[in-house]
């Protein structure tokens, strides 16, 4: 039995592969560019939708790639048994529904139609399918959300802290992945959409504090007060969308996942190496 994995080289396969390669199965692992081997990981070059070498016996698709694509793919690919499907999508998909900036609000339909389309192509199959959809993710210093912030702050030894008010809940990809071989082995979270979120709530402003703390250098802090985001939000369109996300919640409902999965995932105290990438 195989498991084809795509989406395997970001964060959270980087955490899934050595998992699910401990396991008395095949992994194949598809990437849009050559990637070094990888123990118990077969590496296969291609791209979704239109570029994925035929597969024989695919028992499982874990997706952590985009998922618009990954449904455009099932729903063309001839495949001869019903395999089980894990997928990725985000808490966007709620969270930026009510958002006042238009094209956060398209973002969010798109994740919805995704997961929609996703149903449709494994409905057509037979198969199972879980979406996963998590807030923030970091762990391993390859994110574009929290890693580049944290890069930045120790080259210039400055770092930014924006007092806002929203909540954030910051999901470590090792539990995200422990969450995907969870829902793998779990048939009561077969169609199901589980938000997953990091197992603490914390503002905004104490996730940058953390985040400063965990650097293995010194850097002024620069308190970014309520009233300078606001006229930055209103006066530069470009940074609308960010800035009025400061004061939402982005949140996840972890009740599901952990009576589901066993899941819990673990609080925001991130150190040093959640900012470093894997050498
Ligand atoms: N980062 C977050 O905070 C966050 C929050 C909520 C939800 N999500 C969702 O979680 C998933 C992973 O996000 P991430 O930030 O962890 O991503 P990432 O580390 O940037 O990884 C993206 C992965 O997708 C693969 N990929 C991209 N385009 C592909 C294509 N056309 N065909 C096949 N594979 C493709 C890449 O593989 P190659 O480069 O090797 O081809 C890469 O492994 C995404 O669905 C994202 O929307 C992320």
């Amino acid at each position: 039995m195989t498991v084809l994995v795509f989406g395997g080289s970001g964060q959270i396969g980087h955490y899934l592969l050595p998992l699910l390669s401990a396991r008395d199965e095949t992994v194949m692992a598809l990437s849009r560019i050559p990637r070094a081997p990888t123990p118990g990981v077969v590496w296969m070059a291609g791209r979704l939708p239109d570029s994925v070498p035929a597969i024989d016996d695919i028992s499982a698709i874990i997706s952590f790639g985009p998922l618009r694509l990954l449904s455009v793919w099932l729903s063309n690919v001839d495949l001869p048994h019903a395999p089980r499907v894990i997928a990725v999508s985000s808490m966007s998909a709620e969270s930026k529904r009510t958002s006042e900036v238009p094209a956060e609000r398209e973002i969010s339909q798109q994740l919805r139609d995704a997961e929609d389309a996703l149903a449709a192509a494994c409905a057509r199959h037979g198969s199972e399918w879980t979406v996963l959809r998590p807030t923030l993710i970091y762990g391993v210093g390859i994110d574009k959300s929290l890693t580049p912030i944290a890069q930045r702050a120790m080259r210039t030894r400055m770092f930014p802290l924006p007092m806002a008010r929203g909540l954030r809940q910051p999901l470590h990809a090792q539990d995200l992945a422990r969450a995907a071989l969870a829902a793998l082995d779990t048939p009561a979270a077969a169609m199901k959409v589980l938000p997953i979120g990091g197992g603490e709530r914390v503002s905004v402003g104490e996730m940058f504090a953390r985040v400063r703390r965990s650097l293995p250098v010194d850097t002024l802090p620069l308190p970014l007060p309520a009233w300078s985001l606001r006229v930055a939000r209103y006066g530069v369109a470009r940074l609308r969308g960010p800035l009025s996300r400061l004061d939402e919640d982005l949140i996840a409902d972890n009740t599901e996942v952990t009576r589901l999965l066993g899941i819990q995932p673990r609080a925001f105290r991130p150190d040093a190496d959640c900012w470093r990438p894997p050498a």
